[in-house]
């Protein structure tokens, strides 16, 4: 009798290794390898619709159709934004985010957004009720004609149904949650979670349905398990933001048919998502003036500028090593900022206290834009002067103490002068320049 081989795969990043280790040996992550039976690798997926026939001719590129390939709306503006249009028939986007952020929301409202352009839409719920489906559609008004709903979560099931409702457009909420039977391992991990995208990325390709995929991810910013899937699907969207507060943030990550320099802003109310048309005044619409450790920075939310408040926080440490925290800002790039503070700024007193620093409204500062803006405010918490009321910065700080140009610096001026901002300081003209993170603090935070 043959034996079962097993292998062990890591949860996190997909590798196997044929013994079980403590430690992932290929991304170092602990206790996440989990022994499952050996599966052939999947088929690979032919390529889609818009390059149907795998016995296509080479043609000369100016004979290629250029819309052959074209996204169809959605109904739901921010989404199309990002989406640069729409949705795509035939591929797939992976929808992932924190438990709670909104996705179930947002995925309805999409639901119900292509329903009303009269195309049918099947939402397969494998966490939810049909009930429960419902009952959220009552508040979204998603209670509409050609919108489908099923609770299912064995995916040749799925493609069974995929047959008999024809839709347009494919929902399922959550591919965590759904199983190849045949398969042994439990819902939810790697080898379950890999085979069942594989065959709906192959039914979405066969069919021209265009698929969305919800994605729970865990808080260090993986999806859960599967990275893997971020490499089988054309899209991945993330949907963040802080779950408390309402803002919600829409972004993509991977874009096969355009950039991924669009952010969505939303607000979660009473009845759902709503698009928020002025996110920089939305962001500092609790803003104090006149308290040390708050600076307004001029950032880039994709391509859009957007004025976030960064806050920060110092006090005595009786910690041999003070703490550092940082929320929406990049640990790394906070620990360069307080170097280059403590030696080409010469700030006293650093590696006594312990530094908290804050992007308000759960955004995730990417760019480096923000370095100034950090910096200040780390300065201002430390020398507990204010900045002035009117000031608005941005500017890279670089390893030498050296504020460094960044993209779009005009249009950050443009949006802080909009904000009634009237001192913008950056590293060049239109902002009032400044060359040094010395100067910057010598010209904000005057004694
Ligand atoms: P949900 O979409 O279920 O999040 P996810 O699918 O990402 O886990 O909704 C998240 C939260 O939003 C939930 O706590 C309820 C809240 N909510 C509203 O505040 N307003 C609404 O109209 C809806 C539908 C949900
Ligand atoms: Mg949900």
């Amino acid at each position: 009798m043959a034996r079962v081989r097993t292998v062990h795969r890591c949860q996190e990043c997909g590798a196997t290794t044929p013994r079980w280790q403590g430690r992932c040996p290929s991304c170092e992550a602990w206790n996440t390898l989990v022994e499952e039976i050996e599966t052939p690798a999947p088929a690979p997926v032919l390529s889609g619709p818009w390059a149907s026939s795998t016995s296509e001719p080479a043609l000369p590129i100016a004979d290629v159709d250029v819309n052959a390939v074209h996204a169809v709306p959605v109904g739901v503006p921010e989404v199309d934004r990002v989406l640069g249009g729409g949705l795509v028939p035939g591929a797939v986007t992976l929808l992932g985010g924190e438990p709670g952020i909104g996705k179930s929301t947002l995925l309805l409202q999409v639901a119900a957004g292509v329903a009303a352009t009269g195309r049918r839409v099947l939402y397969v719920t494998a966490e939810e009720s049909t009930a429960q489906i419902r009952a959220r559609a009552e508040r979204l008004g998603a209670v509409v004609d050609d919108l489908w709903v099923v609770a299912e979560t064995s995916v040749p099931r799925i493609a069974e149904l995929l047959d008999e409702v024809d839709p347009a457009v494919v929902l399922v909420d959550s591919v965590q949650a759904l199983v190849v039977p045949e398969l042994s391992s439990a819902p939810g991990s790697v080898a379950q979670v890999r085979e069942c995208a594989f065959r709906l990325v192959t039914e979405a390709r066969s069919r021209g349905a265009a698929t969305v995929l919800v994605g729970h991810v865990t808080k260090d910013g993986a999806l859960a398990g599967p990275r893997v899937l971020e490499h089988v699907v054309d899209t991945v969207l993330a949907f963040e933001g802080d779950r408390h507060g309402g803002l919600r943030l829409l972004r993509a990550t991977k874009h096969r048919f355009g950039s991924t320099s669009e952010v969505g802003v939303f607000e979660m109310g009473e009845d759902g998502l709503q698009a928020v048309a002025d996110p920089s005044g939305r962001f500092l619409l609790d803003r104090r003036t006149g308290v040390p450790g708050s600076v307004v920075a001029a950032v880039l939310e994709g391509r859009r500028p957007v004025l976030v408040e960064v806050q920060a926080l110092v006090g005595d440490s009786n910690l041999p090593q003070p703490r550092r925290t940082a929320q929406g800002i990049d640990g790394g790039r906070l620990a360069l900022l307080l170097a280059v503070l403590d030696r080409r700024v010469g700030l006293p007193g650093l590696g006594k206290v312990d530094v908290h620093t804050l992007a308000v409204g759960g955004v995730r500062l990417g760019e480096p834009g923000a370095d100034l803006a950090v910096a200040l405010a780390v300065a201002s918490a430390l020398l507990d002067r204010p900045v002035p009321d009117d000031l608005a910065v941005f500017g890279e700080v670089g390893l030498t103490g050296e504020v460094r140009r960044v993209g779009r610096g005009e249009e950050r001026v443009t949006e802080a002068e909009r904000l009634g901002f009237t001192t913008v300081l950056g590293p060049a003209a239109p902002a009032r320049s400044v060359t040094t993170l010395a100067e910057a603090i010598e010209a904000t935070l005057p004694r």
